[in-house]
């Protein structure tokens, strides 16, 4: 699985993605990992199928020890069916997540990671030398669902907000946003349900200072392009708004 380095300045983001070992049937997913000092958390760690590649990618980077907590943007296989998986290695990890999901992703298996459950309001926690911002982000799709903003790097993890079906082994970043914009447009008319949840997200995010914003899938914006992107969303009708 690739890896690259989206950010390093006393502490790192990097995402990984674009395995050529996933199985062609699996969606194609963006697992991030922020190390700060002895302490990494991995952003929405992924299925089941791409665990092991997953897993070696991460160890290529960071010691399994410093590997101290997990997010999952909501309760997705995509997002989070490695959970019984990362139990085994990480039993001393905390998983943050909305407080909406616990009793079913316990499903996936957790025995020994404790559960952090995010409130709908959102969060921040402290690491060694940052802070992240768990940032609502309800009902796009998910009923629970959670960004992640990290104000010194500007880098905001959106989740499924900003995904695009993309062929295997396509470029990290959005490089021509008009010619992308058909890549994103069945996913949010159909996976966003709701064209408010849409708005409520758009005047919070609007409020933050975003140099990158990095989805689950597809392609990452930056720069002009995070603007472009909540300008084209904002104009677009989801969901139960399509006639
Ligand atoms: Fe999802
Ligand atoms: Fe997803």
């Amino acid at each position: 699985m690739d890896a690259l380095k989206l950010y390093d300045e006393g502490h790192q983001w990097y995402v990984f993605g674009r395995d050529p070992e996933k199985p062609a049937k699996i969606i194609d997913t963006n697992q991030f990992m922020i190390i700060d000092g002895k302490r990494s958390i991995l952003l929405d760690p992924g299925g089941i199928e791409v665990f092991s590649s997953m897993l070696a990618s991460t160890l290529k980077y960071v010691d399994i020890e410093n590997i101290t907590d997990l997010f999952a943007s909501h309760q997705d296989p995509d997002i989070i069916s490695s959970l019984g998986m990362w139990d085994q290695i990480l039993p001393k990890a905390t998983l943050h997540c909305s407080w909406l999901w616990e009793s079913f992703i316990r499903h996936f298996g957790m025995d020994n990671i404790e559960f952090n459950a995010i409130p709908d309001t959102g969060a921040r926690i402290s690491f060694e030398s940052i802070e992240l911002d768990f940032i609502p982000a309800h009902y796009l799709h998910s009923s629970g669902n959670f960004n992640v903003y990290d104000p010194k790097s500007k880098i905001l993890f959106s989740g499924d907000i900003g995904a695009a079906l993309e062929d295997p082994g396509t470029p990290m970043f959005v490089e021509d946003f008009d010619y992308h914009i058909e890549k994103m447009r069945y996913f949010h008319e159909r996976w966003m349900p709701s064209n408010e949840a849409k708005a409520h997200w758009l005047r919070r995010v609007r409020k933050l200072d975003i140099e990158i914003m990095a989805p689950q899938h597809g392609r990452l914006f930056k720069g002009k392009d995070v603007e472009r992107f909540l300008d084209w969303f904002e104009q677009l009708d989801v969901g139960l708004a399509i006639k």
